[in-house]
């Protein structure tokens, strides 16, 4: 069974984000969403808040499963026995981090491939930043995010002013 790990800080998960994994799991036989910290970023929701976001947004998907770990991307992908990693590319300003990435956690463990699935043009401009920065000054974020978390967003993003 091919397993593959799609991982990211979700904070919080966008329309960009759920087209990647939707797409992975056409790809795929299984795939796994893990919510992991990202040391250079300071997080609106907690984990356990991105975590529960997540499953609302995905609920009915069997071969699509939902985690979050406290550690290293190839510690957990070991513990999976999953070898691929999914990352999706929005434009040239990504790939320098997502190119150092791949290579430190190939260098970390070298059975792990990372593949890049390339966005949707029309969210090649969103990111979970952009999305919190319109929240907080309370702009319009339909269309961004799947419609069931917009109010967790706003209420989160405005409280947080
Ligand atoms: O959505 P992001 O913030 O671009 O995702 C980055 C993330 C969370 C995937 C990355 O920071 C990560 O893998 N964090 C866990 C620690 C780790 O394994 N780092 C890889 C070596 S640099």
């Amino acid at each position: 069974m091919k397993v593959a790990v799609y991982p990211g800080s979700f904070d919080p998960i966008t329309n960009g984000h759920l087209d990647i994994i939707k797409r992975a799991a056409n790809v795929f036989d299984e795939v796994i969403v893990v919510v992991l910290l990202n040391p250079q970023k300071k997080g609106l929701f907690s984990v356990e808040e991105r975590l529960e976001l997540i499953k609302r947004v995905l609920k009915f998907n069997q071969n699509i499963k939902i985690e979050c770990y406290n550690g290293l991307l190839v510690d957990f992908m070991k513990e999976k026995g999953a070898k691929v990693i999914i990352k999706g590319l929005r434009a040239m300003s990504d790939f320098e981090y997502e190119f150092q990435m791949a290579l430190m956690n190939n260098k970390l463990d070298p059975d792990v491939e990372t593949v890049f699935m390339m966005t949707r043009a029309e969210y090649s401009y969103l990111s979970s930043s952009s999305v919190k920065q319109v929240a907080v000054f309370g702009g319009c974020i339909k269309g961004l995010v799947p419609d069931e978390i917009i109010s967790d967003i706003l209420k989160k993003s405005q409280s947080s002013k």
